[in-house]
């Protein structure tokens, strides 16, 4: 880099951090010691001061193109010169529709309806209302239960918050959605640990569906939300044949299932979506992140047939459902996922994310042995790690390792209390796969 581009960068880094207040993030030590990036270009984030950081977690499990994609910067430019906005409430424009046809093409049969919002949070909130007005709609008002389960994380909506499963995003935040019950998270690390891919040991906690229709009756539940592998909570995947049990139990006591695929879509698990890879379709799916390789915040919800339907009954110029933003549909989120869907394709970017998972799972195994290293979970393009935690401390392992990880390092990695998550761009070669896991063994030996 010039010292001109060097000095440019540098001016980007603000002066005074204390008027933002971060979501997630321990505010005072940030301030103290903040991390800061101030560009980006395929696989790497740039410091202020131009040092590049080898992205360990597509941003947050989003930018699966990679960083300012040429085609996607492209897109955007255009768009924003020809239509900025166009309203989604009564009107539209054909962009909006062009990416709808395209995500059905894209998702499983059986998913045949898209509806557009703007983060995963309110994707999770829009499948839940959606799901409830469904019954509704036919007739079975009475179906208003919903069903999260531990250890999932659905956003930060009131919705997507009783259904999910982490305290520290719950306790905080009173009593939240009435009417809400939990199945089991699906981990155990006796069983499980150290596994590729799906464990063996666990189909049978779906049957624990059926204890809670037992329990509140099948006529007061309404749906079912899993993510198809559990994410923020560590990267849990769903032990083999976990899914098709909960579709079986769903499809015979008429719950709507529905996939929270806001980090397994668009190739993280080496397809489309986790539905396509496990072969369950659910009946409601929500995507975000991937679907613009979060260049424009975008979310939403794939829709069956059944679903949309059940809301067509009305007079001809009643609106059939009461829900939506404002920025549904946006144009520069509709020209980011258009071309973004044109990179994953031409550039084959899900196949070579299924190619990469033997190797990316080799690499990341190369650390089991480590003395801070408990577990190590692979599946796709992702892999977690938990570490032994500082005794009375949780969380302060993974925090210090992250903290390392990026100043001492130059790697960016998700922190999860103390389980370090890896979920990098789906365009990562094979050497810095090795990049990625040497340097994360730097910030544990200097952790541990
Ligand atoms: C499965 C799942 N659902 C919902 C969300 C919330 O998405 P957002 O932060 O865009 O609101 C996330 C975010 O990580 C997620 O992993």
């Amino acid at each position: 880099m010039s010292q001109t581009e060097a000095a440019a960068t540098h001016a980007k880094a603000p002066n005074d951090l204390e008027s933002l207040w971060l979501p997630f993030t321990p505010n005072r030590h940030f301030k103290r010691d903040p991390r800061l990036v101030a560009r980006a270009k395929d696989m790497h984030y740039f410091k202020p001061d131009g040092t590049p950081v080898l992205d360990g977690t597509a941003g947050l499990w989003c930018a699966n193109a990679g960083h300012c994609r040429d085609k996607i910067v492209s897109a955007i430019q255009a768009q924003a010169a020809e239509l900025d906005f166009a309203p989604s409430f009564q009107f539209s424009h054909p962009k909006a529709f062009e990416v709808a046809n395209q995500l059905v093409a894209m998702t499983p049969e059986g998913l045949d309806y898209a509806f557009f919002c703007n983060s995963g949070s309110e994707a999770a909130d829009t499948a839940l209302k959606m799901a409830i007005a469904y019954h509704r709609a036919n007739g079975e008002a009475s179906r208003t239960r919903l069903i999260g389960r531990e250890r999932g994380y659905h956003g930060v909506g009131f919705g997507g918050i009783s259904v999910g499963g982490m305290s520290p995003n719950r306790k905080f935040y009173g009593s939240l959605l009435p009417g809400v019950d939990h199945l089991p998270h699906t981990y155990n690390r006796a069983e499980q640990a150290f596994t590729r891919g799906e464990p063996e040991w666990g189909a049978h906690l779906a049957d624990e569906l059926q204890r809670l229709v037992d329990l509140h009756d099948a006529s007061t539940i309404a749906a079912v939300i899993v993510e198809p592998m559990a994410g923020s909570t560590g990267a849990l995947p769903p032990p083999q044949g976990y899914l098709k049990r909960l579709r079986e139990l769903c499809d015979k006591h008429g719950i709507l299932l529905i996939f929270d695929e806001v980090i397994t879509g668009f190739g993280r698990l080496g397809h489309a979506t986790a539905a396509e890879r496990f072969g369950v379709t659910p009946d409601i799916m929500t995507f975000a992140k991937g679907v613009t390789s979060a260049a424009v915040p975008m979310g939403g919800a794939m829709v069956g047939r059944h679903v949309y339907e059940a809301f067509q009954s009305g007079p001809d110029h009643m609106i059939d459902l009461f829900h939506g933003y404002t920025y549904s549909g946006h144009p520069l989120a509709m020209a980011a996922a258009l071309a973004t869907f044109e990179l994953y394709r031409e550039e084959g970017l899900f196949e070579q994310a299924r190619a990469n998972e033997a190797a990316f799972a080799d690499a990341a195994f190369t650390l089991k042995g480590h003395p801070l290293v408990l577990d190590i979970r692979t599946i796709g393009m992702v892999a977690a790690f938990d570490l032994a935690p500082v005794e009375g401390l949780m969380g302060k392992r993974g925090y210090d390792a992250m903290c390392n990880a990026f100043h001492e390092q130059n790697i960016m990695v998700r922190v999860s209390g103390d389980t370090i998550a890896f979920s990098p761009p789906l365009i990562i070669e094979e050497a810095q796969m090795g990049e990625l896991f040497e340097r994360f063994k730097k910030a544990l030996d200097a952790v541990a």
